[in-house]
């Protein structure tokens, strides 16, 4: 199965946790499909929902100095000069993630942009692996885009099946949703939606519902003691992911219909 998804949203509304939820069911509910869970934040904390060790570091994709000089023919913290802008990176995804239960998590860490334009080594490693990821795998593919929605690229944009933008009830959740939208548009994803995350009741549907008529909800999840539980207590939420309440396994499955 293929399936990109892009989740976006504001600080703290949920993307990490509703990232390693969806990334975990989809793979617990279509036993043998290969699911990679993408950590696009600077501060890598998609391991925790997924159950992996965060005791073992996981080295980032952009601090694979030998690696990237390797395959750019640059060393990392140079620009300019000369080197390759379509490296080798299909055996990266398998070769540098860690899987737990049927899910691989890459990290992919950050590139200190010098000024616009950057074409550091670093730079292009990450940008040519998300390519691949996007376009070229036959997988599913799950992308926490903490950092912001513009490093999927405009090359990758008309393949992403969705991109998820969390939002917690409250009037300025249209705000931030709005400036996603934007950029997720002027890079060319197609299929924008909602997902309202924290909901404590029907009130807060309605208020999600009434402040976006525009957009397309995808769901709600509700506020649930287990995610903070599992927070307070350093484990991931629904160690036995099939007993994820209702909302979440009707979200799962139609995301899995976005799937080809
Ligand atoms: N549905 C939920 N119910 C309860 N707590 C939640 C829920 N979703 C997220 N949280 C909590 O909200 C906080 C922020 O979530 P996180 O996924 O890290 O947000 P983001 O990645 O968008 O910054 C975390 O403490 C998380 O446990
Ligand atoms: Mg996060």
């Amino acid at each position: 199965m293929s399936l990109k998804l892009a989740v976006g949203g504001k600080g703290g509304v949920g993307k990490t946790t509703i990232t390693s939820l969806i990334a975990r069911s989809i793979a617990a509910l279509n036993k043998g499909t290969k699911v990679i869970a993408i950590d696009a934040d600077p501060v890598a904390n998609l391991a925790a929902g997924l159950g992996i060790d965060e005791s073992k570091p996981i080295t980032p994709v952009s601090e694979l100095s030998d690696l990237i000089a390797e395959r750019t023919g640059a060393k990392p913290g140079t620009m300019g000069g000369f080197f390759t802008l379509n490296p080798k990176v299909d055996d990266i995804p398998d070769r540098f993630s860690i899987e737990k239960d049927g899910v691989k998590l890459l990290v992919m860490g950050t590139v200190q942009q010098g000024g616009s334009g950057c074409i550091c080594p670093e730079a292009t490693i990450l940008k040519a692996l998300m390519n691949h990821l996007v376009l070229a795998r036959n997988e599913v593919v799950v992308m926490d885009m903490e950092a912001g929605i513009e490093h999927l690229g405009r090359a990758t944009s008309g393949s992403v099946d969705a991109l998820i933008v969390v939002v917690n009830p409250g009037k300025r959740s249209r705000v931030a949703a709005d400036k996603i939208r934007k950029l997720g548009k002027d890079i060319g994803i197609q299929n924008i939606v909602v997902l309202g995350n924290r909901v404590r009741s029907e009130e807060d549907k309605k208020l999600i519902k009434d402040s976006m008529p525009d957009y397309e909800i995808l769901g709600f999840i509700p506020e649930m003691d287990e995610i903070a539980n599992s927070d307070r207590n350093g484990t991931r939420p629904f160690d036995d992911i099939t007993t994820i309440p209702d909302e979440l396994k009707d979200l799962t499955k139609k995301l899995i219909k976005l799937g080809s």
